[in-house]
């Protein structure tokens, strides 16, 4: 019997089904036509990028980077690291006089290097460093060679020491090779699309380069409401030109902007400055906050107490109801800003109050990605329960520096899209059932013809129109209509499609008409 196991999707991925899904249309739409405004171009970066792309920029020590990415290896390097396993297999057992075992070594380095040979004939290199192997391989092959010469001399003695040598060699430059997981799922976008920014030399465009983007990412977290471990996010970043504050303030407005075209509710504005890395700015703050943290560690949880090492910022994120009182108490890095920091932010916020942007200053808001100074800001947004945050950002001056480019200022927020749907589906903004516009009953196989030019000239002029595939009694006709929401029934009989004068049924009251064609659609198009 064949294996009828049932598939489900994988725990915190979900389906997005229609109705909601033309919800999720308007709002993209809504975000490419408001954007748009602002003279943003969308970038769409593949899904798939190097690991190192985010530890680097995201910071190896975030949960981010060490708990939550799909990582996974080029399957090409797991076969390589496959044979790497056997030759570490035969090497354990091997004996350098005894010719099977010796052969039976050689075999298995034989294999690793036909594979290598492989991989570097193929010239994609993008899971590894080409250079890198190469030269190994050259090293590697050359002392396989000598192990090879050793060992054809047919193992006398005198030459056996040698021999273990020339395959402890063997060895250690088999140990070189880093075949580990080097690709990622990406668990945010920030980091590509300044890598693009980077590799297709966007700094010669008029800078600043504005770039929006919206699709999956991943993350391995815990799964509950408003947390999946794919979600959507639509994002913005700004690269290049001048630190501006005016260029935050505007990107926040865009922002609040696109969240009142879609009327969203109660959606609130928290914004912070975390200052820069210098002893004088934020160095200095967690130094002094670690100080602070350290005096009270007893009274903190476990989360806590390792952030004063990891990341004592980090502590100040903490929802613990015991301690809420202990962090209220701490410095704040407002007090600590060095003075252009300091001036930067007080710009930010006056140009905020400029454009009418409503915002709360938040000291305790730090964001948990490694990248970002100065401004940092987050929006929560009514009915989702405890992950309430439906967008964050702020600016990283430096990420793409760090990832091999120029000099280059950058800012940018992401809108977690799983959320913001939640949030206006709680507050009565989901999307309608789709319906139909128009339901073709037609009966008597003489009608046919007509249902499908009605069809497709209707379905021409925009409306959305359901043509049953098989003729149907009148009762039934109507009944699948209603079921399907349609707002019309176009009844098309033989007498109807003789004299060229349609039936239409408003199906709300029930009411009937007789219109030719060219009417019908007038009609329609009127309504
Ligand atoms: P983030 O705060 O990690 O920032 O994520 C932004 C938003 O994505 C969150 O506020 C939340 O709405 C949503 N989100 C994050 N994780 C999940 C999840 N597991 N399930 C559902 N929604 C989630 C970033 O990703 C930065 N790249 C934002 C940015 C862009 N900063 C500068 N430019």
């Amino acid at each position: 019997m064949a294996n009828k196991a049932k598939f489900q999707a994988i725990r915190g991925t979900r389906d997005l089904l229609p109705p909601e899904t033309a919800l999720w249309n308007r709002v993209e739409q809504t975000a490419h036509a408001v954007f748009a405004t602002y003279g943003y171009g969308e970038i769409r970066p593949p899904i798939l990028e190097q690991k190192e792309l985010f530890s680097r920029s995201i910071g190896a020590e975030t949960d981010v980077v060490a708990k939550e990415m799909y990582i996974f290896g080029d399957p090409r390097l797991t076969r390589l690291e496959r044979l790497r396993g056997t030759v570490k297999a035969e090497g354990a057992t091997f004996w350098p006089s005894d010719v099977n075992s010796v052969d039976l070594f050689s075999m298995a380095v034989g294999k690793f290097v036909t594979a290598l040979d492989e991989l570097l004939n193929a010239e994609e290199s993008e899971s590894y460093d080409r250079e890198q192997f190469v030269r190994r391989s050259v090293d590697l092959n050359q002392e396989l060679a000598k192990f090879a010469q050793l060992a054809s001399q047919g193992l006398p003695s005198e030459f056996q020491p040698q021999l273990t040598k020339s395959k402890e060699r063997v060895e250690t430059i088999l140990g070189f090779f880093e075949l580990g997981e080097s690709l990622a799922l990406r668990p945010e976008a920030t980091a590509s699309v300044c890598r693009a920014y980077i590799e297709h030399n966007m700094q010669q465009l008029p800078q600043p380069v504005k770039l929006y983007y919206m699709g999956p990412m991943f993350r391995r977290e815990r799964p509950q409401k408003g947390r999946y471990r794919q979600f959507y996010q639509i994002g913005a970043e700004i690269l290049g030109g001048p630190d501006a504050p005016a260029i935050d303030a505007e990107l926040i407005e865009m922002l609040m902007t696109f969240f009142a075209k879609l009327g969203l509710e109660g959606a609130t504005l928290d914004i912070n400055s975390i200052g820069h890395a210098a002893d004088n700015c934020r160095r200095g703050y967690v130094a002094k906050l670690r100080e602070e943290l350290i005096k009270v560690k007893d009274k903190l949880g476990a989360d806590s107490q390792r952030r004063i090492e990891t990341n004592p910022l980090r502590v100040l994120d903490s929802k613990l109801e015991h301690e809420q009182a202990i962090i209220a108490t701490l410095p704040r890095i407002a007090d600590h800003l060095c003075d252009e920091c300091k001036a930067h932010y007080a710009a930010v916020k006056h140009d905020l109050d400029l454009r009418g942007v409503a915002y709360h200053e938040n000291w305790r808001l730090v964001r948990g990605l490694d990248y970002y100074m100065r401004t940092t800001f987050e929006i929560t947004a009514r009915g989702l329960g405890s992950q309430n945050a439906v967008c964050g950002g702020g600016r990283y001056d430096g990420l793409v520096e760090l990832l091999g480019g120029p000099p280059t200022k950058g800012i940018g927020f992401a809108i977690g899209e799983d959320r913001l749907i939640l949030s206006l589906q709680e507050s009565g903004k989901g999307a309608a059932p789709q319906g139909r516009d128009v339901y073709i009953a037609w009966m008597g196989e003489k009608t046919y013809a007509t249902a499908i030019r009605a069809a497709k000239s209707l379905r021409d002029a925009g409306f959305s129109v359901e043509l049953p595939p098989v003729e149907q009694k009148f009762g039934k006709a109507l009944e699948r209509a209603s079921k399907l929401g349609a707002r019309h029934a176009l009844i098309l009989g033989e007498n109807e499609v003789a004299s060229g004068e349609w039936t239409l049924k408003t199906l709300g009251d029930g009411s009937q008409q007789k219109l030719a064609e060219q009417a019908l659609l007038e009609y329609l198009q009127k309504l």
